[in-house]
């Protein structure tokens, strides 16, 4: 008989269709269509102090993702499903991941009826995240894309394979991560991250057309980049122009904003992490205390968020307000 070793303690659980289980011991069925075709979206996020970050935001991506692949909305109350799986685990800070397949069956067409199939998972946050942050990280640029036509662009699709190629490509030639350049010459964003790069002063991202994700990390650096007064743009960067750069960022929900101090074995700027990105990090973090305060384990805002505006400066307290709710 085979042994099966049980799952340590804290192997992470998962909540596969409303059953919380352990992970070791989830699983979906075999023709299940995101297993099958890639037909399924997922949402990573930030969960700190046992609360998952910037719900609304996440939320709402998945669910363009699925209308727009005309993927019904799961039935079950996600923010319910959350708080339980982060109830029976004992994680605190993690990274909780969404995932909704457009269920199971065969053949191109879903078959009538076929229902959603929604996964979560919660697992360890990965190491290294404060290092990479402080000290920056090396990054090489690849010699391909995403592809700019795909249907999926711009849609947290399943299918990682570019990514998966582009951070071994990078490991290869010992960095940590990679760019992708597109055919067009231009690049769309990093394996995991959205990208910036600062040139005298100025902020620049590509925009959604380039091919990257709308991502939500991005999203809020742009609006406090702005609000800081930063001259910041959403414009194509030719892969070139980043030899040119003072400084490049990647920012993502889990691994927030990091600086590349290296590129392709040559120095960014001073070739450590500058002046645009000390004061973004600083900024997303006290935006993240804000967002945790405001929070429930349920992923729901509180009914009121303590502010230190006094009511004179109601308009920027509103404002401030907006963002910790997720809302930049
Ligand atoms: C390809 C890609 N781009 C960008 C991002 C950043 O998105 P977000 O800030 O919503 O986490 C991610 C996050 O995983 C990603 O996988």
């Amino acid at each position: 008989m085979r042994h099966v070793r049980p799952p340590r303690p804290n192997a992470g659980f998962a909540w596969v269709d409303g059953t919380i289980l352990p992970a070791a011991r989830a699983s979906v069925p075999v023709f299940d269509r995101g297993f099958l075709y890639g037909e399924a979206f997922f949402e990573t996020l930030l969960v700190r102090d046992g609360r998952p970050l910037l719900w609304r935001p996440h939320l709402k991506r998945l669910h363009a993702s699925l209308a727009h692949f005309a993927i019904p909305r799961p039935e079950h109350d996600l923010g319910s499903a959350a708080a339980d799986l982060l109830a029976a685990c004992r994680l605190r800070d993690a990274a909780l991941r969404i995932t909704v397949t457009r269920g199971t069956g065969e053949g191109l067409a879903a078959p009538e009826g076929t229902r959603p199939t929604v996964v979560m998972t919660l697992r360890p946050l990965p190491p290294g995240l404060d290092e990479n942050r402080v000290l920056g990280i090396t990054a090489v640029r690849l010699a391909f894309g995403q592809g700019l036509a795909r249907p999926a662009a711009g849609h947290k699709n399943v299918d990682y394979l570019a990514a998966i190629a582009g951070r071994r490509a990078a490991v290869r030639d010992g960095a940590s991560d990679a760019i992708f350049v597109e055919a067009d010459g231009r690049v769309s964003e990093a394996t995991t991250s959205n990208l910036f790069m600062v040139r005298r002063g100025r902020l620049a991202t590509p925009p959604d057309a380039a091919g990257c994700l709308p991502g939500v990390t991005r999203d809020v650096v742009l609006v406090l980049a702005r609000r800081a007064g930063l001259d910041v743009r959403e414009a194509p960067i030719a892969a070139a122009a980043l030899d040119r750069a003072d400084e490049i960022l990647l920012t993502s929900s889990i691994a927030e904003v990091v600086p590349v101090v290296v590129l392709d074995g040559r120095p960014v700027g001073s070739g450590r992490p500058g002046p645009v990105a000390l004061r973004l990090q600083e900024l997303y973090r006290a935006f993240l205390a804000r967002s945790l305060a405001a929070t429930t384990p349920r992923g729901r805002r509180r009914p009121s968020i303590p502010g230190p505006h006094p009511p004179s400066r109601r308009g920027a307290w509103r404002s401030q307000a907006r963002l910790a709710r997720g809302r930049p």
